[in-house]
Order: C-alpha cells, then sequence, then structure tokens
C-alpha cells in the first residue's frame, strides 16, 4: 500500500473548558502531541474507561461514519450519545481515498443488523441489502456468526475499518478467522484502526500498538501491553494466579 488513509489526528481547536472529555487521557495526548498512524493496522489498548471508544468513534463521525456504525450509507440512530469530540478534530488523510468502509461498535451491531433489515423490507433500487452480507439476516445468526459474516462478505478492500472491540463476540477461533481476514484485505490496500482488549488480536504482524494510560499514549510493542503480560502470566499458571486474586494463597 502506497499510503495510508488515515495518517493523524489532532485537536483543531481546545475543546470548552467544562467538557469531561478534558480528562480523557487520549485527549489530552490529542491535543499535546496528535496521534500518527504508520502501519496499516493500529491498535488502541487500555483499561475500560480510558476513551479508545471515544477516540475511535470521533475519528469514524469525523469520515462520514454514522455515529453508531455501519458504512457510510447508514443513518440510523436509536440513542443520540456519541461525545462532540469529532468537531474538534483535524485529521490528516493520505492522498488516496477509501473505496469501502465500515465502522463497526460491538455496543451497537444488533441496530445495524435490525437497520439492514429495515431497508430490505423498504422498496429500494438493486437487490437486497443483505446480499452484501452474505445473504441472512444478521439477526438470525450468532453474534460472533454475524461479525464474521460482516468482515467476511460485506469487507471488501481497498478500506477504512474502524473497529471497536470486534473480538467481544468472538471465540479464539473466531478471533483466528478475523486475523486471517484482515490478512486479506490489507493485500488489497485497507487500513484497520481498532481498539481491543485482545491480547490474541494485538499480536497481529507488523501492527502498531498504542498503549493508552493515565500518563498518556505510548507505542509499545503487544508483548510489552499490560493486557498481554497480564493474560500471559494468569495462563502460565491459572491455578495459582486465581488463588492469588481470591485471597486463597495465604
Ligand atoms: N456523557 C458523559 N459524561 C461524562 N463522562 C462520560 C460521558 N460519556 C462517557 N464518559 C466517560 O468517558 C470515559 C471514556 O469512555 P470510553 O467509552 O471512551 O472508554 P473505553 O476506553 O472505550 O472503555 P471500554 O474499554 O470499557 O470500552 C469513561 O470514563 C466514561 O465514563
Ligand atoms: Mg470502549
Amino acid at each position: 500500500m502506497r499510503d495510508l488513509y488515515i495518517r493523524r489526528m489532532a485537536l483543531l481547536e481546545p475543546l470548552p473548558r467544562e467538557s469531561y472529555l478534558n480528562a480523557l487521557p487520549v485527549v489530552k495526548h490529542l491535543a499535546k502531541d496528535g496521534i500518527d498512524f504508520h502501519k496499516q493496522v493500529t491498535f488502541f489498548v487500555g483499561e475500560n474507561g480510558s476513551g479508545k471508544s471515544t477516540l475511535i468513534e470521533a475519528l469514524a463521525i469525523s469520515q462520514g461514519f454514522n455515529p453508531e456504525g455501519g458504512t457510510k450509507n447508514f443513518r440510523f440512530s436509536t440513542e443520540n450519545s456519541h461525545s462532540e469530540l469529532h468537531d474538534y478534530l483535524r485529521v490528516v488523510r493520505g492522498a488516496m481515498y477509501p473505496r469501502d468502509g465500515f465502522f463497526l461498535r460491538a455496543e451497537s451491531f444488533y441496530n445495524v443488523a435490525s437497520n439492514i433489515d429495515q431497508m430490505d423490507r423498504e422498496p429500494g433500487l438493486g437487490g437486497p441489502v443483505i446480499g452484501s452480507y452474505g445473504g441472512v439476516s444478521l439477526h438470525k445468526q450468532s453474534h460472533g456468526e454475524s461479525f464474521l459474516a460482516l468482515a467476511e462478505n460485506r469487507f471488501g478492500g481497498r478500506g477504512l475499518y474502524i473497529l471497536d472491540e470486534p473480538e467481544a463476540a468472538l471465540s479464539p477461533r473466531g478471533i483466528i478467522r478475523l486475523m486471517q481476514r484482515m490478512d486479506e484485505l490489507l493485500s488489497l490496500d485497507s487500513q484497520f484502526i481498532i481498539s481491543t482488549h485482545s491480547p490474541m488480536l494485538l499480536a497481529f504482524p507488523g501492527a502498531e500498538v498504542y498503549q493508552i494510560r493515565a500518563e498518556g499514549i505510548e507505542s509499545v510493542r503487544f508483548q510489552d501491553t499490560d493486557h498481554y503480560r497480564t493474560s500471559v502470566r494468569f495462563l502460565q499458571n491459572p491455578e495459582s494466579a486465581v488463588e492469588e486474586i481470591l485471597g486463597r494463597d495465604k
């Protein structure tokens, strides 16, 4: 791939002083240094509440995606809960424009599925929308099945894919299938920007991993993330790890 679709995010102007967003590490970092994208796959990893969803949602909205998820053609809205961060973002794009794209939010994927069914109930031009998602209503598949159907059928390459915790629906084997699909899409000039808690996904080769902590955001090796270290320590000796956690090791 000659260029990325998204090269950089920064703040255009300061947020209102009273905004809760100012306290988030991601927003402080955006204001101070901005975030540069160097690789076709970028992960954001950090504790619950560190601001990952806020950050990638604002990026997705700034690129014309529906705040609740979907392609750029989705316009449904069930809850107006997104932050105003996108209004303050300066996003530097590459020279190429993506041909495909999807913003996935694990929390509202159900509404994306409902919206596709709804669109197919209304008379429209062309074939049914669900055709490009594998042909089976996403409501008639399990959470993980419907997500893999999306990645394997609807994601078509030359795309910008912004995914918020894609692992939420997936078994370990499902995560492996997602990684295989990502690899295919990367060879078709795609860029992924992903928030995740999955130590498996973080190991995707050649990805840049930004770890968000209270002190700021740092590009780290996946082996050095808190998520990976905690998981490895646990899985190396689960019995004693659980005993220690529950205070039964004394
Ligand atoms: N409307 C709001 N008012 C005040 N604080 C808010 C509001 N919306 C979100 N927050 C706070 O912003 C913080 C960042 O939330 P965000 O959803 O971006 O975290 P996250 O890193 O995606 O977490 P998780 O890993 O749990 O998904 C949270 O602490 C949340 O409580
Ligand atoms: Mg989140």
